[in-house]
């Protein structure tokens, strides 16, 4: 049957989201959502935004996110025109590829790194420069810079992995990459270092952040980029007028008007993974430093024997009961390793026993 459909398109492969299973029992730690939940003020200025009537959901919202470009602003000590909010980071990075991305101007990054990447850039039936990670996971800076990408794609802390790139290294190819840098800053909140002191002489600099994961906000979808006014600029003629719903601009409000509980949120987090990288180190299991919400460990079986196979034998024994992680085997890099995010103590109390429960039995 003929399709009207752009010839692209039904070629087209749809991002993969973790799984959300439905039904009690499940230890969840696969799509690296926060453990803990939001601030207590979130809830608190949905409900208010809703009103006894819900009345105030007849109008629009505000289609700048005006107030809430003001408060991220104030947050990393910029200007509101150095802002641009996003239905999600997803939407974000989503309008830069859509911005910077084509045929001839094709977009770059590492693999492994956030998938969805290469997604975006089909949809625009754009080009991909994919530059591979050796195992010690160093940033290849002459090829990333040698690499003819209009826009380049940074994870840090990059996902699967959780390491972090300092700024000494990111500047070192901000100075030798000609194209624009984006930093997708997802998880920075759990690092020690993070790119934004950088935006203030670098205009061909972009970070991205989210309220996902520290600020316990994914069901909410409420993401950013902090950039040069030009690539702000750009994303706004881009974006869908009225992308951030009302009750998302209310609840992003709220949480960044709450530093200390946070704060504290992001203390317990990154002490309970490197309780577990040290668990998992105990054990003998390589695994890589974290600034993140997740570790990236490499299981090895009762006989020392590690690889594919045991990572997805780990992973088939922790999910037959009820113990949900990420095992991206399709990557020879990844596959012989296990993403676990960060859950409350108890949660990895429940890992680490069925883990333990897994050794015996492999
Ligand atoms: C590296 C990275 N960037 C962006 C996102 C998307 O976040 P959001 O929920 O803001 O769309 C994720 C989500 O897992 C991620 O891992």
């Amino acid at each position: 049957m003929h399709s009207p459909a752009l010839p692209h398109v039904p070629r087209l492969h749809a991002y993969t989201p973790g799984l959300q299973p439905s039904g009690p029992g499940w230890t969840k730690l696969n799509t690296n959502e926060c453990p803990y939940p939001p601030s207590p003020a979130v809830a608190a200025a949905i409900r208010r935004e809703v009103g006894e009537d819900g009345a105030s959901l007849r109008l629009y919202p505000n289609p700048r996110s005006s107030p809430l470009r003001a408060a991220v602003a104030a947050l990393h000590g910029l200007r509101e025109e150095n802002v641009c909010i996003g239905n999600g980071s997803d939407d974000i990075l989503n309008l830069l590829v859509r911005c910077y991305c084509g045929g001839a101007a094709p977009a770059g990054f590492m693999l492994p790194s956030y998938s969805l990447y290469p997604v975006l850039v089909g949809i625009q039936d754009g080009r991909s420069t994919v530059i591979e990670f050796g195992r010690d996971l160093r940033l290849p800076l002459p090829a990333i810079a040698g690499s003819g990408a209009a826009i380049f794609f940074l994870t840090s802390p990059n996902a699967p992995t959780g390491v972090t790139f300092g700024n000494a290294e990111i500047e070192q190819l901000l100075q030798s990459f000609t194209g624009l840098l984006v930093v997708d800053e997802a998880y920075a909140p759990f690092a020690r270092e993070h790119a934004v002191p950088l935006l203030a002489r670098h205009p061909r600099l972009v970070v991205v952040r989210t309220l996902s994961k520290a600020y316990a906000l994914a069901g909410i979808r409420v993401g950013y980029a902090l950039a040069d006014p030009a690539v702000i600029d750009l994303l706004d003629r881009v974006r869908d007028s009225y992308n951030v719903s009302r009750l998302s601009q209310a609840a992003a409000l709220a949480a960044l008007g709450d530093p200390d509980y946070y704060r504290a949120v992001i203390a317990r987090v990154c002490a309970t993974r490197d309780r577990a990288i040290a668990d998992c180190t105990a054990r003998g299991w390589f695994t890589y430093p974290s600034g993140s919400n997740f570790i990236f460990t490499e299981p090895s079986d009762a006989r020392g024997g590690s690889g594919p196979a045991v990572a997805k034998s780990a992973y088939d024994f922790l999910c037959a009961r009820k113990v949900l992680v990420r095992h991206f085997p399709s990557h020879a890099l990844t596959a012989p390793f296990l993403r676990i995010s960060v859950g409350t103590d108890d949660e990895m109390l429940v890992l680490q026993n069925t883990l333990e429960a897994w050794l015996k039995h492999a």
